[in-house]
């Protein structure tokens, strides 16, 4: 598995986002484009980037019912995205009607990865609001179980849970994990943080890593040093 850093473009709006990635004269990084950013500018923001020669993880973490997921990933499969994901509790239905609707004539498609409980998300809050009384770990496990059913590429996860994830799906099943701080950084409102050199030690696949890039001063140093801690 290609191990990779994907900085987080958490911006409001084009000229920010330019801004920022104009800053990178030699490396191209993958980046990772969510709700904000999508919903300020549209699809074109995802062609442009792609166009400077980025790879782009498209966040919208899609959830409805199957034949809508399934023409909505047709089209961010005409994007062109190189990973894109939906929430797994839309069910496997949905999750194997959005990989039809993401593969191209070719046969190849964009990773496509599942969010399954958002950490955002409590034991309390799950038990009293979604009914679902089984220990949060053993949910985001079975999630991640149907998601590698469905014959999605992998999931997204805590670094900390990274291998635990291989163990139940597979080595092949890509964890793509956010929640990373450097070890002298600032922690922010990330609850359980890990380090670049912690993650590649479980096993992540990917690094999402949005502010300790793009608020540092040198928001290149930083990536480089991302790169360096987790890919070595
Ligand atoms: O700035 P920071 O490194 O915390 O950014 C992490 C990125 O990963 C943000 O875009 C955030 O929305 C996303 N993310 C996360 N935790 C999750 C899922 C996504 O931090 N469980």
């Amino acid at each position: 598995m290609g191990k990779d850093v994907i900085i987080a473009l958490d911006f409001e709006n084009r000229a920010k986002t330019m801004a920022f990635l104009d800053q990178f004269t030699e490396e191209k990084p993958f980046v990772k484009i969510g709700m904000e950013l999508f919903y300020a500018e549209g699809p074109q923001i995802v062609r442009d980037i792609k166009a400077r020669g980025h790879k782009i993880f498209l966040d919208l973490k899609l959830h409805d019912i199957p034949n809508t997921v399934k023409k909505a990933m047709a089209v961010l499969s005409g994007l062109d995205v190189d990973m894109t994901n939906l929430h797994a509790a839309g069910t496997k239905a949905m999750m194997e009607a959005a990989l039809e609707g993401l593969t191209r004539p070719d046969g190849t498609r964009p990773m496509l990865i599942a969010v399954t409980q958002l950490t955002s998300t409590s034991q309390e809050r799950m038990e009293s609001d979604l009914l679902i009384h089984e220990p949060l770990d053993k949910v985001v496990m079975h999630y991640a179980k149907c998601a590698a059913e469905s014959g999605l590429a992998g999931i997204v996860c805590s670094p900390l849970e990274a291998g635990k994830v291989h163990e139940t799906c597979g080595k092949d099943f890509v964890t793509v994990t956010p929640g990373v701080r450097f070890a002298d950084g600032e922690v922010g409102d990330q609850v359980r943080v890990t380090t670049p050199a912690k993650a590649k030690e479980i096993g992540s696949d990917y690094i999402v890593v949005g502010r300790p890039i793009t608020q540092a001063a040198d928001p290149v140093v930083a990536y480089r040093r991302c790169v360096s801690e987790f890919v070595g």
